[in-house]
């Protein structure tokens, strides 16, 4: 996704973290103009997410950023625009109390890191970005793919589990979110 600003300006990384604050490196500190590009950013590409996932509203914005404790990362390819590069997609994360069933039907209570949104340019998807953000997100967090939950997770980001993870086994809930076996190895009722 093109801006009409350099992107490669606003995030000098190939993939950068984001978190409440909307801070990219030290250059964006009490940079009004660098922060609200950064926003448009976040918000075009959350909206499109949103058009992906037929949503009836983007779930992330650069608003909503500011007022969660989530961590998006943001991943661009450098070269294109003519050296200006583009927005390629986002991974967006965060902590949430669930209340689960284990295989056996049992209620486990947990807070883990739940994937909330993710969403790579159609034009662009199925080239490896979407790997390559999640492992840079798996190393960050230093988390496992099993021990993490996913927010009504669309059938793409299912084949997706399943193909880099091998996460193919989930446990049925209640709730919108879907873990795996692996979740509820050392996990104890009320834990
Ligand atoms: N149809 C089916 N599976 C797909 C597709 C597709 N169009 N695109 C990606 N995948 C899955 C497949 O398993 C694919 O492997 P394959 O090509 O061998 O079948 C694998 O992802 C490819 O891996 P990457 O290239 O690393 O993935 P990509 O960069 O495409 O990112 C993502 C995956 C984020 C799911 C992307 O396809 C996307 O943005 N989809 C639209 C939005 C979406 O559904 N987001 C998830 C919402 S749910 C949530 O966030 C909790």
């Amino acid at each position: 996704m093109e801006f009409p600003f350099d992107i490669n300006n606003i995030f000098p990384e190939k993939i950068t973290i984001l978190d409440q604050t909307l801070v990219s490196g030290d250059k964006s500190t009490g940079r009004p103009d660098l922060q609200s590009k950064m926003a448009s950013v976040i918000d075009e590409l959350g909206k499109a997410s949103s058009k992906a996932q037929q949503l009836p509203a983007p779930i992330t914005s650069a608003c909503k950023l500011q007022s969660n404790r989530h961590y998006l990362y943001l991943i661009k390819d450098e070269t294109s625009n003519g050296g200006h590069g583009a927005g390629v997609g986002f991974l967006k994360v965060g902590y949430k109390k669930l209340f689960l069933l284990d295989q056996r039907g049992a209620h486990i209570e947990a807070e883990p890191l739940c994937v909330l949104d993710f969403y790579i340019t159609e034009s662009l998807q199925r080239h490896g970005y979407g790997l390559e953000l999640f492992d840079f997100m798996l190393q960050h967090k230093q988390v496992e793919p099993a021990l993490m939950a996913y927010d009504r997770p669309s059938a793409k980001f299912l084949s997706f589990l399943a193909k880099h993870y091998c996460l193919t086994q989930s446990v049925p809930q209640v709730n919108n979110f879907v873990v795996y076996d692996g979740f509820f190895l050392n996990k104890s009722v009320g834990q």
